[in-house]
């Protein structure tokens, strides 16, 4: 044998490695960013977009002229990364220098501006209300950013100065104590840190294990990575019970949400007993992590992940649908986008993802009398009801609207955070597809999006003594909920 055909097969081996290897990440938005321990702050010597326009008369001449056109991505880019990544230890994106500010939308315009930015690729959006929006601002676009905002005379406060020093503060580890504590429990978790989704199936199964007669875990489906969608029932098994079903990790950086969510599971578990007879005439169903692949990619690779992890289309570089935009009521309306990059993304079509098919295929088939559906995200601190696809309510909304009402009282009561209720539309802004809507459709009641604290101090990254009072604060909420269903 020469050496010849030795070479073709070690070439054949490295084209394929290099071409289909799950480790390829290709270039999404934000993948561009600078990655920790780069000996070079790529942006250190990028001045090529920083040029001064003076005299230019319309806001878009102005960002058109100081930013330049959009880089389009190279299949070089992706190549090089693929090397890169073939070295075994994970980068993680660095967010070191980027801001979060807190803009002023008093004027018309600059929502219209923010989203031109956007489309540069220089900032990205990641909450607001009626008077604000909190964006997030590249370190390579801080300057430019800052000009156009002076120059429209648009105000904004920074709210986070480095980002990555807090998320590198955000989830610290167990001190010792906990450790043992920990040890002894019989599963890992706790609420005093975030975790990882083991420990959250874990402790679920461990739940499962240790009170037969009133918990079941269920997998009704799998990511597309292969996770398990993991539900967990609490129920007594009376006939007559209504049923609720409450789901978190929708949205993959909203850590805040799994948390709560499997919060609430320990309460009802651990105390059945003594709970009251609004939780034990209910029939509770939990999906504390809907979006596990995205959850996960959000520990070990890019914190600020928000979509699933699916490919788009074959051969392109964006990937990750929005699952609360891939339901399929009123699917691909307002506020959705049909463009795989997008943070929006709808999916190729409703229920294409198999995490937003799994959990309506189980709610519609599960033969549960379902009366409310709660669905965990952050922040904002908000209680939403449908619709959400765009400025309409449903007929019943005063019903909802009065029941929401309740719930934030007694949460400001409970742990003094202020919740603010309406419809999703109304109060936010229009995005069709989301699971709050389709549950409504499927006549589901009492239908809920709960956005959970912060209201943007933090926002995502809201450090782990959080946990407790934000879960406590809406537990409390929660039964204000558990006493409506039982008297419907
Ligand atoms: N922040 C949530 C989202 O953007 C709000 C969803 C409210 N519901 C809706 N159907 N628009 O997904
Ligand atoms: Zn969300």
């Amino acid at each position: 044998m020469g050496s010849w055909s030795e070479t073709i097969v070690f070439l054949l081996v490295a084209v394929y490695i290099v071409t289909s290897s799950p480790l390829i990440k290709e270039k999404e938005p934000g993948a561009d960013w600078p990655k920790r321990n780069s000996v070079k702050q790529p942006w250190a010597d990028q001045n090529t977009t920083d040029k001064v326009v003076e005299a230019t008369p319309t806001e878009k001449d102005v960002i058109d002229d100081i930013l330049g056109e959009e880089v389009p991505t190279e299949l070089s880019d992706i190549i090089l990364k693929a090397a890169d990544l073939t070295k075994n230890d994970v980068e993680k994106v660095d967010y070191t220098g980027a801001q979060v500010w807190k803009v002023a939308t008093n004027k018309t315009n600059i929502r219209v501006i923010i989203s031109r930015l956007h489309r540069r690729n220089l900032l990205s959006t990641w909450g607001g209300s009626q008077s604000s929006i909190d964006v997030l601002v590249k370190p390579n676009a801080l300057q430019n950013v800052t000009r156009v905002f002076k120059r429209e005379n648009i105000y904004f406060d920074v709210v986070i100065d480095d980002l990555q020093q807090r998320i590198n503060e955000e989830n610290p580890p167990l001190d010792q104590n906990e450790l043992e504590l920990q040890d002894r429990r019989g599963h890992r978790m706790t609420w005093k840190q975030y975790h990882r989704l083991i420990d959250i199936h874990g402790f679920m199964d461990y739940l499962a294990k240790t009170y037969p007669s009133i918990v079941s875990v269920k997998t009704i489906g799998k990511s597309f990575e292969k996770r398990d969608l993991k539900v967990l029932r609490i129920s007594d098994g009376k006939p007559t019970n209504k049923a609720v079903f409450i789901d978190g990790g929708f949205h993959a950086r909203e850590w805040i949400s799994p948390a709560t969510v499997t919060f609430f599971i320990n309460q009802f578990a651990e105390n059945f007993d003594v709970e009251s007879d609004d939780v034990k005439n209910i029939d509770w169903y939990f999906l504390p992590v809907v979006n596990p692949d995205g959850y996960e990619y959000t520990h070990n690779v890019d914190r600020l992940w928000r979509k699933n992890r699916r490919p788009g289309i074959p051969g392109r570089a964006c990937l990750g649908t929005d699952l609360n935009r891939n339901f399929g009521y009123r699917w691909g309306g307002k506020g959705a986008s049909n463009n795989p990059c997008s943070e929006i993304y709808r999916g190729s079509r409703a229920f294409s993802e198999p995490e937003s098919k799994a959990l309506s295929d189980f709610i519609k088939s599960s033969g549960a009398n379902f009366t409310a559906y709660l669905t965990y995200h952050s922040y904002g601190q908000y209680i939403l009801y449908p619709w959400g696809y765009d400025n309409a309510v449903p007929p019943d909304y005063q019903d909802l609207d009065s029941v929401g009402k309740n719930v934030a009282q007694t949460i400001q009561q409970t742990g003094g955070s202020e919740y603010s209720v309406g419809s999703s539309s109304g109060l936010l802004y229009p995005a069709a597809g989301g699971s709050d809507d389709w549950a409504k459709s499927q006549g589901i009641k009492y239908t809920y999006t709960i956005e959970l604290s912060d209201t943007g101090r933090f926002g995502f990254v809201l450090p782990t003594t959080y946990i407790e009072p934000v879960a406590r604060e809406n537990l409390a909420g929660l039964r204000v909920l558990a006493k409506q269903v039982h008297k419907t």
